[in-house]
């Protein structure tokens, strides 16, 4: 068979060239080629993204009166783990393609070993492993103790980066799941590329696309739920440090679900989250906890993230937040020092740094807290990525509280949103949180007040302080 023919793409102005160069010589974007094949425009084609929006669409149906159409219950593949399955809206639907992200060595093999293994109770899953042998991936499943139960037979692993052999198994083995991992070691011989370049990573991942909404039984009409037997593709992505997944954000459009798995690596807590899902919400979060058998769902999520220390240490205060419909309670850290020479220092780590700079100047103008010559760290326990404004009002209390070198009394919480006039603002869900955070035994609620006729929840066993202004607020934190 004669080899397809690539170009060079351009990203930004679509011009193909024959050649990589650094920069376009059509509208002078750089870095924008990427290697591109060169598809025989076949009867009725349709580009990728107009197939991927048509999933969900039955070939050659009238359109329905939106108060008629039925709900449509898709079929999910549950995987054994409730946090992932809750991520996803309730387990994999066949036939869609899934992407799974993380930093190396966060604990995507091992989900997704132990998903597989969950998948094997009921069905059979094909993993093809570019980055291990499969003596390597037999070895973690003897770890994670999955050998001898049912995932010992139903799932099969395979040493393989070639796009076109995995996909070939995967057409005759016929597997209820496939993952590949990665699909930066993924590589379709038609493109000369090195694995992990763009054009490989893309084209990659379109043939699993179209291994996946092609695979049911059925002739190409049906959405998922119309296929028996339709292959769920799962692809693990390696995030750069940037935090995008390689291969740019091109992956992201085509797949169905984007599913980020976040953590320190060092710490053993990992938040799932999904960033994009067509069958599901993209607000639930899961919290899994990595352990010598793998990761293992909490007992209690909501108080995870709290660092373990017996309270009454100057700069930190717990924040009752909300990740979708879950409510976490997260400690807020800081730590102000006089700088030693040069520019103040302003770091964080889970919270964006920009709202740390500006919370910083607010303290400074609005509430007599001058942080100018000071260095300042401020980060969530556990390791936690959040960027709710609502951690505004916490994160200024954990740094007036450092700077004054005074605790915020064992059992408060804080929560609300800041303003540039030093002005409270109220959050979302604000009884939610209360109700978890008294729950968990706290006694005390520092929170704005409440807004144009709004009332602020009275909750039993809690104690709500509502404040106008962050002065307010430290003055009655840090009393
Ligand atoms: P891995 O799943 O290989 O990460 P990724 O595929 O995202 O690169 O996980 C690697 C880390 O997880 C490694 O440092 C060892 C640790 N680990 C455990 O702590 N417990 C376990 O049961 C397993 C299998 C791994
Ligand atoms: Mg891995």
């Amino acid at each position: 068979m004669a080899r397809a023919q690539s170009r060079y793409v351009c990203q930004s102005c679509a011009e193909a060239f024959l050649r990589w160069e650094g920069q376009c010589r059509n509208c002078g974007a750089w870095n924008s080629l990427v290697e591109t094949l060169i598809r025989e425009p076949s009867k009725g084609a349709r580009t990728s993204a107009a197939r991927t929006a048509a999933l969900a669409i039955r070939a050659g149906q009238a359109p329905e009166a939106l108060a008629r159409v039925t709900d449509v219950d898709l079929p999910r593949l549950g995987v054994g783990l409730p946090e992932l399955d809750r991520v996803l809206g309730g387990g994999l639907v066949p036939g869609s393609v899934v992407l799974v992200g993380g930093e190396p060595g966060i604990g995507k093999s091992t989900l997704l070993l132990q998903a597989a293994a969950g998948v094997a109770a009921f069905g059979t899953v094909l993993y093809a492993s570019g980055e291990e042998s499969a003596a390597q991936v037999r070895l973690r499943a003897t770890r994670l103790g999955l050998t001898d139960g049912p995932a010992g037979r139903a799932v099969r692993v395979v040493a393989e980066s070639s796009i076109d052999r995995i996909v070939d198994l995967a057409t005759s083995e016929r597997p209820n799941l496939l993952i590949v991992d990665s699909i930066q070691t993924a590589t379709v011989d038609d493109l000369d590329g090195a694995a992990g370049s763009v054009g490989q990573v893309r084209e990659s991942a379109l043939r699993l696309m179209e291994l996946a909404k092609g695979s049911g039984s059925g002739s190409g009409s049906g959405g998922p739920a119309g296929r028996a037997g339709a292959i769920a593709v799962v692809l693990v992505g390696h995030v750069t440090k940037d935090g995008s997944l390689a291969g740019p954000k091109t992956l992201e459009h085509l797949v169905d679900a984007v599913i980020g798995l976040e953590g320190e690596r060092f710490a053993t807590l990992r938040l799932l989250r999904a960033t994009k899902n067509r069958f599901g919400s993209t607000e639930e979060v899961g919290v899994l906890e990595m352990g010598e058998h793998g990761l293992t769902a909490l007992g209690d999520p909501a108080r995870a993230f709290l660092a373990e220390h017996e309270g009454g240490a100057p700069g930190s205060v717990v924040a009752p937040t909300l990740e979708g419909s879950r409510p976490l309670l997260v400690e807020v850290q800081a730590l102000t020092a006089s700088t030693a020479y040069g520019t103040p220092r302003r770091t964080a780590s889970g919270i964006d740094q920009n709202r740390l700079a500006l919370l910083v100047a607010v303290l400074g103008r609005r509430a007599g807290i001058g942080l100018g010559s000071h260095d300042v760290y401020a980060n969530l326990a556990g390791g936690l990525v959040l960027d709710e404004p609502a951690l505004d009002l916490p994160l200024a209390i954990a740094l007036a509280s450092s700077f004054r070198d005074r605790p915020v009394p064992p059992g408060t919480v804080a929560i609300g949103e800041v303003g540039l006039l030093g002005e409270l603002r109220s959050v979302s869900g604000l009884e939610r949180r209360l109700r978890e955070a008294a729950r968990l035994g706290f006694s005390r609620a520092i929170v704005p007040r409440a807004s144009r006729g709004g009332q602020t929840p009275v909750i039993d066993g809690l104690d709500v302080v509502a404040v106008a202004t962050l002065r307010e607020a430290l003055e009655r934190a840090l009393a």
